[in-house]
């Protein structure tokens, strides 16, 4: 997406050096535009776990090119597999919540053990860092196609008037490589000149709403309004609110959702007014091992004040989930005939 008019992704290998990741540092905005260079797995470990760079899908691409890092401090080192299984344990070590951390190491640790050289072994483990982060891109973009038919269906019935959708936190292109999840369908329709609106819940305890989504929506032209978290529902009872879209950063594979915290209560107050909820995810977000989101998903949590840094929302609670192959029920049944390969 555009930062002043130039197209950026997240994160992306160093143009004319291999041995570099560059990535947009994101503590820093929305008042300084950052970037990073990224040289060795535990400056990416620490990036991941300070969170300059955050938001599920980006997570899993930055574990991605950790790996490749990793790859590369190995084949000198003589243990090349104890050293790759050491930075495995480091990357996983750095959040809790988001799947897309250990899917992307667990797909790196499998396709580089079918090299035999250690040379063979970094160019696998290049090509699966850079696979991963292409696919993110991709399926981002076609979560957004699939959204703006709810968006449009939305359109067609308020004639002349936007389309308002509330998000919380940051599942735009700034959580993932482009694009964004929950903002994909937002920006598809506003390319298309069809008016939208977005209600930004500002997503206590650190802001990611104020910070991060209301940054990107304003550099790429998008109407919003950044609203306290507390003022949703609200807003819903007076009918302003059309559409909620959010990410997530695991959701089971019978539906439950883990968000941001506060989404629980969005997802309450959606069914009480009738609005519709969705959440968009790639499905490098889908935890297959998992059947009971509230007893089973691990929540971060932040130090002396209480800070749960995510909550579940019961698949009841949503309307669809809008995926890179289209929009399904949140249900065991639904999720795994659109994944039919992927469903153990
Ligand atoms: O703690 P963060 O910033 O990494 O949290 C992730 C999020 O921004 C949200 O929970 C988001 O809605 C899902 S990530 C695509």
């Amino acid at each position: 997406m555009k930062v002043g008019g130039r197209h950026f992704r997240t994160i992306w290998l160093k143009p004319g050096d291999e041995c570099v990741i560059q990535l947009i540092n994101q503590r820093f905005l929305p008042h300084q535009f950052v970037i990073e260079e990224i040289r060795t797995v535990e400056q990416m470990a620490t990036a991941i776990r300070e969170m300059h760079v955050r938001g599920a899908g980006l997570i899993g691409a930055s574990a991605g090119y950790g790996m490749y890092l990793a790859a590369k401090e190995a084949a000198p080192s003589g243990s090349f597999d104890e050293h790759l299984v050491h930075a495995a344990g480091q990357l996983r070590a750095t959040r809790p919540t988001a799947v897309n951390l250990s899917w992307a190491i667990d797909r790196q640790l499998k396709n580089i053990a079918g090299a035999k050289t250690a040379d063979e072994k970094i160019a696998f483990a290049l090509r699966t860092a850079r696979l991963i982060a292409e696919e993110d891109a991709e399926q981002c973009r076609m979560i957004g196609q699939h959204g703006l038919k709810l968006i449009k269906q939305i359109a067609q019935k308020k004639p002349g008037k936007p389309v308002n959708v509330l998000t919380h936190c940051n599942a735009g292109w700034l959580a993932f490589v482009d694009y964004g999840s929950a903002t994909s369908p937002i920006y598809a329709a506003h390319d298309r000149e069809l008016p939208v609106h977005v209600w930004v819940a500002e997503t206590r305890p650190r802001n990611q709403g104020s910070k991060l989504t209301a940054w990107e929506l304003s550099e790429h032209g998008v109407r919003h309004t950044v609203i306290a978290d507390s003022a949703a529902g609200h807003l819903m009872q007076r009918g302003e609110v059309d559409l909620v879209i959010v990410g997530t950063d695991r959701t089971t594979y019978t539906g439950d959702v883990a968000n941001k915290i506060g989404t629980y209560l969005k997802a309450l107050a959606a069914r009480d007014n009738n609005v519709p909820f969705y959440v968009a995810l790639p499905s490098s977000s889908l935890d297959w091992s998992m059947r009971d989101g509230l007893k089973e998903i691990p929540i971060e949590e932040g130090s002396a004040a209480a800070n749960y840094g995510f909550d579940v929302t019961p698949a009841r609670l949503v309307t669809g989930l809008i995926t890179e192959r289209g929009v399904c029920e949140a249900s065991d049944k639904s999720i795994r005939a659109l994944f039919p390969e992927r469903a153990p």
